[in-house]
């Protein structure tokens, strides 16, 4: 697949925000011992990571809109139906406590619609991406989401906010009927790369509470593209509204839905 226009300036700029993460994540690395600890330094290497992807995009795309989670507001742009999601850094508790487990993630909205994605997870070198209609990719490799159809045979990913937040309770029962169900249950800590890896087939399914769009917006499009169901957790709800999401192949997805007392959209 030759990429667009649009996704060669999106790869540039996650990967020059990513060469940026890499940098100051060495500094974090050193700070862990210091007492301060490296919250200050987190936050900057946040920001320098978000200027970057910026002016990278929309140098490129002057017209474009833009939605980032470190900015205050939005910005509509001359073109009023395209707009860039940025979270520049993904996974920050992880980067705060020296975990190589976070990403840069950009998606291209038109017209409410998410066209193009990347997730770059710069301490591996993994770039997920996927442009609408054109299939998911890592790096060069086409992505497919599991084959697995039994739950008790299948992983999946989850995340909970830092202190549980207002759905705690929901959580640990979801934990409750999850755990003795499924192989196994994660929680890593980065939504984006949650996402990216159900397309990957490595997580069979993912689901989660309260998400922000910039958390969501390119890994959505990178799970479909690769062939699997993505839903707000709320019933009816907005994917993009802050109504989290549940993620799974088609044949786990109503057990998982079923297992997180969910109701099933009729397909
Ligand atoms: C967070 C991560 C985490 C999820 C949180 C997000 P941040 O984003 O994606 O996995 O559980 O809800 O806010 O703060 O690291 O950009
Ligand atoms: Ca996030
Ligand atoms: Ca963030």
């Amino acid at each position: 697949m030759t990429p667009s226009a649009n996704m060669n300036v999106m790869i540039k700029a996650a990967r020059i925000a990513g060469r940026s993460l890499i940098k100051d994540f060495g500094e974090v690395e050193n700070l862990q011992v210091s007492v301060k600890g490296a919250g200050d330094f987190v936050s900057k290497a946040d920001l320098r990571a978000q200027s970057i992807i910026k002016e990278q995009l929309l140098e490129a795309r002057p017209n474009y809109g833009w939605l980032a989670e470190e900015e205050d507001g939005e910005i509509i742009g001359p073109d009023p139906t395209r707009r860039w999601i940025v979270d520049p850094l993904d996974g920050t508790t992880n980067f705060l406590h020296g975990m190589p487990h976070f990403a840069v993630s950009i998606a291209l909205e038109h017209k409410g619609d998410i066209v193009a994605a990347v997730v770059y997870d710069p301490a591996k070198d993994e770039l997920f991406h996927s442009e609408k209609g054109q299939g998911a990719f890592m790096n060069q490799t086409r992505l497919r989401v599991s084959g697995r159809r039994s739950m008790i045979e299948s992983v999946f990913a989850t995340g909970i906010m830092p202190t549980g937040g207002s759905h705690l309770t929901q959580v640990l029962q979801d934990l409750g009927r999850m755990i003795p169900a499924t192989a196994g249950i994660r929680r890593w800590g980065a939504a984006s790369l949650d996402l990216a890896y159900v397309a990957a087939g490595r997580y069979d399914g993912y689901w989660e509470y309260g998400l922000n769009p910039w958390d969501i917006a390119a890994g959505v499009l990178i799970v479909r593209e690769a062939g699997g169901f993505v839903e707000p957790m709320t019933f009816g709800g907005d994917l993009m509204g802050g109504d989290g999401v549940i993620c799974a192949n088609e044949s786990l997805y109503p057990h998982l839905c079923k297992a997180l007392g969910r109701k099933t959209e009729a397909r």
